[in-house]
């Protein structure tokens, strides 16, 4: 199946100089929101199954810019959701591009059956992958966006050398497997430590995070350097998808617009 919307930009990219500071010093408060870089993914793992097209709509009226799609097989996680079928079926009830999670062992084995499905982007697990360099070059081979995500247990530095091929970096800030998990504090680290090699290697990949994402800890995600912000739990848990995907993303470029604001002023003591 053609699919319209693989392989073209899809939001905004990472640009190294985040803010245009000139501009922004002398201007009033309500200025200082810049163009945002943050998205919000709801993430169909806490969804009604049985709805699950109403319930992507609601959640992108909400202001969900991309689909978070889930894929587990009982082996690399210890629990089973859906594959490209399901995948295929989603294509034909949203146009938001679809960012499939696999949390299987032998990726490969399927990466051209969720190509065809229509995911748009693509990540698969350092940890399930002894060969993630020909993993990646398949996806892009595919026509997706490639993305790699690490455990909370694994190290940013083990994947360095693989940054400069990858259209995302996923942190898992849970252990992969269920939603509704408390974050997990140091995920935190790993964040901004991404966002540093990001700039000081002059690199253009997506921070994305994944797990525990919610009003409580949704700033200190943003303000750590994450901008592609996954939520199962906190979007389709209350069962106000709408409702709650468009405060969480309030929160989140509230936060952002904040950490804009010290970007260019130091602290923020001097904007009043
Ligand atoms: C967990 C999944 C997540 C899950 C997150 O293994 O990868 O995408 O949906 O759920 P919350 O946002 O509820 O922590
Ligand atoms: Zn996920």
């Amino acid at each position: 199946m053609k699919n319209p919307l693989r392989g073209r930009a899809i939001g905004c990219s990472y640009s190294g100089s985040s803010v245009a500071a000139h501009h922004l010093i002398h201007c009033p408060r309500k200025e200082f929101r810049s163009k945002s870089m943050v998205e919000l993914l709801p993430s169909i793992l806490s969804a009604d199954f049985a709805h699950l097209a109403d319930q992507i709509a609601a959640a992108e009226r909400g202001g969900g810019t991309v689909i978070h799609v889930d894929v587990m097989d009982g082996h690399f996680v210890p629990n089973l959701t859906l594959g490209p079928p399901v995948v295929a079926s989603l294509r034909k009830a949203t146009r938001l591009p679809l960012d499939c999670h696999l949390m299987i062992d032998n990726p490969n084995d399927f990466i051209a059956s969720f190509a065809e499905a229509g995911a748009n982007w693509l990540s698969v697990h350092y940890e399930a992958c002894p060969h993630l360099h020909r993993s990646l070059q398949m996806i892009l081979h595919h026509g997706m966006r490639p993305g790699v995500v690490i455990n909370p247990a694994t190290r940013v530095d083990l994947i360095v050398d693989i940054l400069p091929m990858v259209h995302h970096v996923l942190v898992m800030s849970v252990n992969p497997g269920f939603g509704g998990q408390e974050f997990i504090p140091f995920s935190l680290h790993k964040i901004h430590h991404l966002a540093e090699i990001r700039r000081q290697l002059g690199l253009t990949f997506r921070i994305e995070v994944d797990g525990g994402v919610a009003h409580n800890t949704v700033a200190a995600i943003v303000q750590a350097g994450a901008e592609l912000l996954v939520a199962g739990n906190a979007v389709f848990g209350a069962g106000e998808p709408e409702r709650d995907a468009r405060a969480l993303l309030t929160a989140a470029r509230d936060a952002e617009s904040l950490q804009t604001v010290r970007t260019v002023v130091g602290d923020g003591s001097k904007i009043h």
